[in-house]
């Protein structure tokens, strides 16, 4: 297939250096964002008389064509040419002739590769956000059915606290609201159109570039420095920094989910259909979707270090090296969004063992601190109730037993302020249900949590509409 650039040579390239210079191979993906701007510079240079009427009409209908045959699977991306707009318009002008050969008028491949990237790169950022928005709604109802599920809260992955399984899901309802934000914050500062800053240094031609920003839909308008519009990817850089940080969230989590599924924490039982076993042996069921998405995050790391590592030397404006952005970051788009589906699908069929949790909490003494708590309520300082309770803890290491199990004259033993009603003080109920200042897991904070979450995934919706 003909370069769009042959007149210049004398030589066909080198038939491996063409394979290592194109970009088809990965940037046929691209097609719908490619034609999309195309039908945008094609409408305003007719508007603007640079092309004719008919020109302009006849360049629509066969863009159009063609996007409806790539979508049919009648027309196949031939990975002959260089790249997706080499093939878009060799094949424009074999369908409509000579009309086809006007349309990069006043246009480059470096504004209209940084506008295809940007207009794909914003349909991904919408596709992570709605299925983030899936996650936490099973989030949620994990939250709403376990506002009285005790477990051990940790602190150096030693039992801590006592919290509940709402309160924990709720650390990562947080996460991914803040994840949201950032999406929608890059969104927002992306939002301008770089089509029209022509190769670098923008055209003489009368170009309507507020036409064509709005007809993509960049409610942000052009973009102001022609140099900077073919030469930013810094939207890019940062969709994949916020990609990673979902992914070490994701990761964090399953990290969690996994050592919870194991024969020694028993708090989880993660379903067979996100369970794989070993080929020999026979009792293993494995956490094998956890596990890759785990391992899955170095993969998306690895893209944004990719890319930071590829631009920090390029000198203004476009550069051969930015063709690099595409295939480490289609990578790491396609994995997070991959790794948000099975995520959630683990989570909205996992079971949680309430017993063995609320049992762990309470065998892990994490009313440890509520019994001191107990003592200073009644007039002891902090310090010696901490002491005296280290020592009741002891005893109970000592005989194998939870501070519940105590008999109350050994809590005598240790201090006569004790009473009948220290087991009642550190029950995993009271421990937790006290627990009421803000954002902590007592109940009716708990459930002013899940009320808020709530209408935060109501409102996100409605936004959408
Ligand atoms: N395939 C190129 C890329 O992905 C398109 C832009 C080519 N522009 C150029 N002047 N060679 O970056």
């Amino acid at each position: 297939m003909a370069n769009l650039w042959g007149g210049r040579f004398t030589e066909a390239t080198d038939a491996s250096a063409y394979r290592f210079n194109q970009s088809i191979s990965f940037d046929k993906r691209m097609y719908e964002e490619d034609i999309a701007g195309s039908l945008a510079h094609a409408k305003m240079l007719g508007k603007q008389g640079i092309i004719s009427s008919e020109d302009m009409e006849k360049i629509i209908d066969g863009l159009n064509s063609i996007r409806d045959d790539i979508a049919a699977g009648r027309l196949v991306i031939s990975e002959e040419a260089e790249d997706i707009h080499s093939f878009i318009e060799s094949e424009l002008t074999d369908r409509i002739g000579d009309a086809g050969k006007k349309l990069h008028t006043g246009r480059s491949r470096n504004d209209q590769v940084a506008l295809d990237m940007k207009l794909y790169t914003r349909k991904r950022i919408q596709e992570t956000d709605r299925l983030i928005d899936l996650l936490m709604r099973e989030l949620l109802k994990i939250m709403e059915d376990n506002i009285d599920t005790y477990m051990p809260g940790f602190t150096h992955l030693q039992k801590a606290q006592p919290v509940t399984l709402a309160h924990h899901a709720g650390a990562y309802f947080e996460m991914f609201i803040r994840d949201r934000q950032r999406l929608a914050d890059i969104y927002e500062r992306m939002n301008t159109c770089p089509l029209g800053a022509g190769a670098l240094a923008g055209t003489t031609y009368d170009l309507d570039r507020e036409y064509t920003a709005e007809k993509l839909g960049f409610t942000g308008g052009p973009t102001r420095n022609s140099m900077d519009s073919v030469s930013d990817r810094d939207y890019l850089i940062e969709f994949l920094s916020a990609l990673s940080t979902i992914m070490m969230h994701l990761s964090r989590s399953c990290e969690e989910i996994i050592l919870w599924n194991s024969n020694e924490y028993r708090f989880v039982e993660i379903d067979d259909r996100y369970s794989t076993g070993s080929s020999i042996m026979p009792q293993k069921k494995n956490p094998d979707i956890a596990e890759l998405v785990r391992g899955k995050t170095g993969r998306v790391y690895g893209a944004l270090m990719a890319l930071l590592t590829t631009m920090k030397g390029i000198p203004l404006a476009y550069n051969k090296d930015m063709q690099e952005d595409k295939e480490a970051a289609f990578d790491a788009m396609d994995t997070v969004l991959d790794c948000l589906r099975e995520f959630t699908g683990m989570i909205s069929t996992i079971r949680f063992n309430r017993d063995i949790m609320e049992d762990s909490a309470k065998k892990g003494f994490t009313n440890a601190t509520d019994a001191a708590d107990y003592l200073v309520k009644k007039g002891v300082p902090f310090r010696e109730a901490h002491s005296i309770t280290g020592r009741l803890v002891l005893k109970c290491v000592e005989k194998g037993i939870a501070l519940d199990d105590l008999p109350i004259e050994e809590y005598k033993a240790e201090s006569d302020v004790f009473e009948k009603d220290i087991y009642d003080a550190i029950s995993m109920k009271t421990c937790v249900e006290k627990r009421l200042t803000k954002g902590a897991p007592g109940r009716e904070r708990m459930l002013e949590a899940v009320r808020f979450y709530r209408v935060y995934l109501e409102d996100m919706a409605s936004d959408k509409d």
